[in-house]
């Protein structure tokens, strides 16, 4: 099929050249010239392992190419992916401006019948919203019909999750079966492979991504819960998450304690979701996902706090150490980073603070020029007063932290992610201190059969 993807960032230029590879002939659309000279040299913007590969091989076969012009993109597709971002307005809504633009801009030169699918997170009663658009601006009105594709790519693995998604979603309006059509049609090789495909209504499309990103934040933001509670008491929160990943209903997956969640999806999806259930007069139904984001946050407090009560009480004149600046491991991207948010808090807070990582450090550089840069984990480490481990990179895993012990001015390690071998780390001399694993208060001592602790007592 000819299809066009309108918005090349991670999500756009993963998808135009995924579907490339599955045989598509693929137009790549973005108003960012920079950004399509560099896609249609099979260059990626950003880093996103094995992008680079099928995207060579898709501009190779002359099956993908970019443009920045609508008119060239109305002419060219029979399906249009709008793939835009849908970025956070300061009230914590979703700012829908780069979908109306695309549309706008797309809709008046759409000539002949053709599909539109939306696949950014959005708003339920978007979809609703653009079809109105389209039907008012396309000059054949209803020949271009509207659907709804969510797309779950996580990145770090957005090809595999493109090319082998866990299911399908095909939202489309009532009785729309020309949309549902074209998208099993572009879908083809991998509904064969057996993948699940959900067709349902646009708002329930809709509604499924943000509902799957709410889900994914609860569980982290639970067993950070639980986190705070072994804090607390002195207790062990990786052992606890192990035992409940045991668990067949529970299961393991997002259940990893630590900094919590960052990214340019969780946190604004869940924002923006409360705020749309409060328009809807549903608010209550997702009160918790305010907690939700509360327990998120607080994780970072915690981090910084673990700090400088590591460092003697003070931050002043402390030099300190960050491993991490990625959101998590096997992206560049920093966007709502936890690691550069404690790192930024520790800067504000008068310490001297000296951060690196192994992608992400040139979108670090440019958001936070306040901070320090290092170019190895060794030399982020050197002579400094606490080592903070805060993106789960391999590479800080393989670091033998004997020799390392030797370069810094007190061996402190503060640990915000899973991956260190802590009995090590201390084997070597260093002081580790864990978030979600805390010393017992004396408040937290046995309590007394009538409800009152022996400390009330
Ligand atoms: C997420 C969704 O997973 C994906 O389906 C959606 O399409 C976009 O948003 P992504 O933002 O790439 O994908 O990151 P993800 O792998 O989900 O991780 C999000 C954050 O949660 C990271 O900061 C990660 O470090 C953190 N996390 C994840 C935890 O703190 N604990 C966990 O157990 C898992």
């Amino acid at each position: 099929m000819r299809i066009t993807v309108i918005g090349c960032g991670y999500l756009g230029a993963t998808h135009a050249a995924c579907m490339a590879d599955l045989g598509h002939e693929v137009l790549g659309v973005d108003v960012d010239q920079e950004k399509t000279a560099a896609l249609a040299e099979g260059r990626p913007p950003f880093f996103e392992p094995g992008l680079a590969r099928i995207l060579e091989r898709g501009v190779g076969t002359g099956r993908l190419r970019f443009t920045d012009s609508y008119a060239d993109a109305a002419e060219f597709g029979e399906l249009h992916f709008l793939a835009v971002g849908t970025p956070q307005r300061p009230d914590g809504r979703a700012d829908l401006r780069q979908l109306t633009s695309a549309v706008g801009e797309l809709a008046p030169h759409l000539r002949r019948p053709c599909v539109v699918v939306g696949k950014s997170t959005v708003p339920v009663g978007t979809a609703e919203a653009l079809t109105g658009m389209l039907r008012q601006l396309a000059p054949v009105g209803g020949a271009a019909s509207l659907a709804w594709s969510p797309e779950f790519l996580r990145e770090g693995h957005a090809v595999e999750d493109t090319l082998r998604p866990d299911r399908l979603v095909i939202g489309r309006a009532e009785g729309d079966t020309r949309s549902a059509a074209a998208l099993r049609e572009v879908y083809r090789a991998l509904v064969l492979a057996g993948v699940p495909t959900v067709e349902t209504d646009l708002a329930t499309a809709e509604l499924i991504k943000t509902a799957a990103n709410s889900f994914l934040a609860t569980k982290i933001s639970f067993i950070n819960a639980m986190a705070e509670v072994c804090e607390a008491v002195g207790a062990d929160v990786g052992q606890l998450a192990d035992a409940l990943a045991h668990d067949s209903r529970i299961g393991g997956q997002f259940l990893q304690p630590g900094l919590g969640f960052g990214g340019g999806c969780l946190p604004k999806d869940i924002r923006g979701f409360a705020a749309r259930a409060e328009e809807l007069g549903a608010g209550r139904a997702l009160a918790f996902l305010r907690e939700v984001d509360g327990i998120n946050v607080r994780r970072r407090e915690r981090l910084v706090e673990l700090t400088v009560r590591a460092c003697g009480g003070t931050l002043d004149g402390r030099r300190i150490g960050v491993w991490g600046a990625a959101f998590k491991p096997g992206t560049d991207d920093i966007r709502d980073s936890p690691a550069l948010a404690v790192a930024a808090a520790l800067r504000e807070r008068g310490a001297e603070v000296v951060v690196y990582d192994p992608r992400a450090l040139d979108n670090a550089r440019k958001t936070f020029p306040g901070l320090e840069y290092a170019e190895s984990a060794t030399a982020a480490a050197e002579g400094t007063d606490a080592l903070l481990h805060l993106t789960e990179w391999r590479e800080f895993g393989a670091v033998d932290p004997a020799p390392l012990a030797a370069r810094v001015r007190a061996a402190r390690l503060v640990d915000g992610r899973p991956g260190l071998d802590l009995d090590r780390w201390r084997g070597a001399g260093w002081t580790c201190d864990v978030l979600g694993r805390g010393e017992p208060r004396p408040e937290t001592a046995v309590p007394s059969p009538d409800g009152k602790t022996e400390v009330d007592v």
